[in-house]
């Protein structure tokens, strides 16, 4: 099986790209591809490690060679936010973007499921959605918003709060990937309970973790390392269950039966075609039903803006 990453000399990219290559199946393909000159030796330099994963690099700009034959694409080309930005700043840059390495997803490899890390999220996955629907090649099954990082703050937060292992919390994180959009549901974390002051400020923390990295960073980017293991989770699962593995179940911002929003981030099981089922987001505290409902205005105009984008 082959796996493309598209950004791959960034922060994501190269973190991702060596967890790929470490962890990948036995036999399977690593392309690597960035607009910049340094992306063939990242490939080099990760082909001196010992794994049976072929892997090759590929710069400038078109992005088609690295693309062949790519049955799980993921991308994360583009540029970072700095302090004092919030996610919907990147979206004049990192929206042209999207939009351009899509369209050539969509000749080269169009049944790829493809993984989109690049932010604003909420908006870049409905970017991707309509350029697949213009070219005629969209299957809702096989487009996915990267929200796990979400998920592993709120395991590891969780875990930090309440004194357990953080490899046995698993936190079902629903809505979008930005500020109120990010809902950790932790009313449904087996035998683990949390006062009204307690869900408030895990819930906050989650939402703003990132901008904890960005401020901690100072300057020098946002999440890079645990984005790349975040990254590296959902391409692995997707790389399992196309693989045949059953019982694979990721949160992912995805184009479900829209009873919220046309997108949003829910459980899904994957399977040998991407999407094998829709699950349900399941029974909500008051606390969540309300977070749920305030959040729809920002995630409804967040995924107009990108529809806007590629119909305007
Ligand atoms: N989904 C998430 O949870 C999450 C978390 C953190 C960051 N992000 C987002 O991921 C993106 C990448 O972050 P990063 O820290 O790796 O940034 P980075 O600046 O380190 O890397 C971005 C890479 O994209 C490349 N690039 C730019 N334009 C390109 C193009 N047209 N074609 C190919 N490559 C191109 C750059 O050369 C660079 O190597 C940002 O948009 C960031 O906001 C998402």
């Amino acid at each position: 099986m082959k796996v493309a990453v598209l950004g791959a000399a960034g922060g994501i990219g190269q973190a991702l790209a060596l967890l790929l290559k470490t962890q990948l199946p036995s036999g399977s393909e690593l392309s690597l591809y960035d607009i910049a000159p340094v992306t063939p030796g990242v490939a080099v330099d990760l082909s001196h490690i010992p794994t049976a994963v072929k892997i090759k690099g590929f710069s400038g700009e078109d992005a088609r060679p690295a693309l062949e034959g790519a049955e799980v694409v993921l991308i994360s080309a583009g540029v970072a936010r700095k302090p004092g930005m919030d996610r919907s700043d990147l979206f004049n840059v990192n929206a042209g973007i999207v939009r351009n390495l899509v369209q050539q997803i969509a000749t080269t490899c169009p049944s790829a499921c493809i993984g989109i890390i690049t932010n604003p999220v909420n908006s870049t996955v409905a970017i991707a959605a309509e350029v697949l629907k213009k070219a005629g090649v969209y299957d809702k099954n096989k487009l996915f918003g990267v929200t796990t990082l979400d998920t592993l703050r709120a395991n590891t937060f969780v875990a930090e709060l309440k004194g357990k292992s953080p490899e046995e919390v698993e936190v079902s994180v629903i809505g979008g990937h930005s500020g109120v959009t990010i809902l950790p549901l932790l009313s449904q974390i087996p035998g683990v309970s949390f006062s009204d002051s307690e869900v408030e400020s895990l819930t906050r923390h989650i939402q703003d973790a990132g901008t904890e990295v960005v401020e901690a960073k100072a300057g020098g980017g946002s999440a890079t390392l645990s984005m790349g293991q975040a990254a590296a989770r959902l391409g692995l699962s997707l790389v399992n269950a196309l693989q045949g593995k059953s019982g694979v179940v990721e949160c992912s911002y995805v184009e479900g039966n829209g009873e919220y929003a046309r997108f949003f981030a829910q459980p899904v099981l994957l399977g040998k075609n991407g999407i094998a089922e829709f699950k349900e987001i399941g029974h909500l505290s008051a606390f969540e039903k309300q977070a749920l409902d305030a959040m729809l205005s920002v995630l409804h105009k967040d995924i107009e803006l990108g529809e806007q984008f590629v119909n305007k």
